[in-house]
C-alpha cells in the first residue's frame, strides 16, 4: 500500500500551475509534486494519496496511475509493451475494458490504430494467463487505460478516475455554453477569489463558478458523491475510501463570507438554483435575475472585506441584446464595473483577446486558459475606489 506510484493528473490548458499549487496544498507525506508540465502535472504518490487526489482536486481532470513505459517506433511496439505489463496486479480478466489515447508530436500513423493495439496487447496478455480476453465496453468500461504517445516513447496509465473528474454528479442539464468544474475552480484561483471574500457572477448561466465557489467555501469534497474507476481495481480498500470520505464531510462548514449569482435569463437562474440544491450548497447562494447592466455590488464592502466579480460573458453572438447593443456590450459592461464597482476585483473570461480595448480598462493580469480548444484570457483587474482604472486610448 505504501508503494509509491508515478501519476499525471491531466488538466485544462492554462491551469497547470494552478494545479500544482492545489495538489501541494491536498498535500500529505508521501505526495511529490512536480513541475507544472503542458496540460498537466506529474506527482508521485501512494495508492492512498491516488483516492485523496481524486476525492479533494478540483483542478485536474483525471488521476492516471502510471503502469509502465517504452520506446515505440511503430504500433505494434505499442502492443508489445501493452502484452508484457502485469495488468493482473490491477484488474481482473473479467472486467471491461475501454482505451483512450492522447498524443504530443507523436509519429505513429494511426492513434485509433495505437489504442487498439494497446487494448490487444492487455487482452493477449491475458490470454497468455490462461484467462479470458478483457471484453470491451466503450460506455460504461470497469476499467479505463490511457495510452499517451511521446515523440519515441509511449506511457501506459490506468485512469483512477474513471468519468472525468469534472463530473462531479450535480449537473442535470447545461445551459448555455457551460464551463467545465474543474476550469471554473482553476479561474476561481487565478482571479485570485479565496473563501474569505465576497464572490459576484452577474452572468451565471448555469451557475459553474458560484457553485465551485460555493462547495470551496462550504469545504464539499467535489469528488464526495461521485464514484470512481479505482473502486474496480484489485487493492481497493473500501473501508478506508470511507474514512476519507468521512473525514471530507466532517470539514463542511458555512462560507464564511456571501457568494452571489444572477443572469438575465430567469431559465438560468432556475437552472443554478436546480444544480446548486444537487450539489448540495443552495443555502450558501444568494440568486437573483436582473441585467448585468443594470447590476450594483450586492452588498457594500466593509473596509477589510473583499469582493471579487468572477465571470464568463457570453461570446458575441449569444448576448441577449438587441442590434447595436451586442457590439456595445464590453463597452457598457466597462463602464458598469469602472462606475459601481469601484474597490472590487472583476475577473472576466473572455474569447476576445484584445477585450480590453473594448472595456477600456487596462488588466492588472492577463492569464491565458483554454475553454476547451478556444484560447482565451482570463483578464482581472483591481478596479480601485476613488480613482477610475487607467482607460485605454
Ligand atoms: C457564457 S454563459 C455563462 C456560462 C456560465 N459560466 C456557466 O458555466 O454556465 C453567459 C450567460 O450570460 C447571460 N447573459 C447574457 N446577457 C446578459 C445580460 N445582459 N445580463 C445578465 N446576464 C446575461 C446568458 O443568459 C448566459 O447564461
Amino acid at each position: 500500500m505504501d508503494e509509491l506510484h508515478e501519476l499525471y493528473l491531466p488538466c485544462p490548458r492554462g491551469l497547470e500551475a494552478a494545479l500544482a499549487a492545489e495538489l501541494a496544498e491536498i498535500g500529505s507525506t508521501t505526495l511529490r509534486v512536480g513541475e507544472p508540465a503542458a496540460s498537466g502535472v506529474a506527482a508521485r504518490g501512494t495508492f492512498d494519496d491516488v483516492l485523496r487526489l481524486n476525492l479533494h482536486s478540483r483542478i485536474a481532470s483525471r488521476v492516471l496511475l502510471r503502469v509502465g513505459r517504452g520506446s515505440v517506433a511503430d504500433a505494434d511496439d505499442v502492443y508489445r509493451l501493452a502484452s508484457r505489463l502485469r495488468w493482473e496486479r490491477w484488474f481482473d480478466a473479467r472486467r471491461t475494458l475501454r482505451v483512450d489515447i492522447s498524443a504530443e508530436r507523436s509519429s505513429l500513423e494511426s492513434l485509433h490504430f495505437a489504442a487498439l493495439r494497446a487494448k490487444d496487447g492487455i487482452c493477449d496478455h491475458f490470454r497468455a494467463l490462461g484467462q479470458p480476453r478483457p471484453d470491451v465496453d466503450r460506455e460504461h468500461p470497469d476499467v479505463r487505460v490511457h495510452l499517451h504517445l511521446n515523440a519515441d516513447s509511449a506511457l501506459l496509465y490506468l485512469d483512477t478516475s474513471g468519468e472525468a473528474l469534472f463530473k462531479r454528479g450535480w449537473r442535470a442539464q447545461h445551459g448555455e455554453a457551460p464551463l467545465k468544474e474543474n476550469l471554473a475552480a482553476g479561474l476561481l484561483r487565478l482571479a485570485g477569489w479565496t473563501p474569505d471574500a465576497v464572490l459576484f457572477d452577474p452572468l451565471c448561466g448555469a451557475g459553474t463558478l458560484a457553485i465551485e465557489a460555493a462547495q470551496i467555501a462550504c469545504g464539499v469534497a467535489p469528488g464526495a458523491t461521485r464514484a470512481f474507476g479505482f473502486e474496480r481495481l484489485r487493492g481497493f480498500d473500501a473501508h478506508r475510501w470511507q474514512q476519507l470520505r468521512a473525514d471530507a464531510a466532517a470539514r463542511r462548514r458555512a462560507p464564511p463570507a456571501p457568494l452571489f449569482a444572477a443572469d438575465i435569463d430567469p431559465r438560468m437562474v432556475q437552472l443554478t438554483r436546480d444544480n446548486a440544491q444537487r450539489a448540495g450548497v443552495l443555502d450558501a447562494l444568494q440568486l437573483r435575475q436582473g441585467d448585468v447592466m443594470d447590476a450594483q455590488p450586492p452588498l457594500t464592502l466593509a473596509p477589510d472585506q473583499r469582493g471579487h466579480l468572477v465571470t464568463n460573458p457570453p461570446y458575441a453572438e449569444r448576448i441577449v441584446a438587441k442590434g447595436s447593443e451586442a457590439d456595445d456590450f464590453l463597452p457598457r459592461l466597462g463602464d458598469v464595473l469602472k462606475q459601481r464597482f469601484a474597490g472590487w476585483n472583476a475577473a472576466l473570461l473572455l474569447a476576445d483577446l484584445h477585450a480590453e480595448r473594448a472595456l477600456r480598462l487596462k488588466a492588472a493580469r492577463r492569464h491565458v486558459v483554454y475553454n476547451g480548444a478556444i484560447e482565451c484570457r482570463l483578464f482581472t483587474f483591481a478596479l480601485v475606489a476613488g480613482r477610475p482604472p487607467r482607460k485605454i486610448a
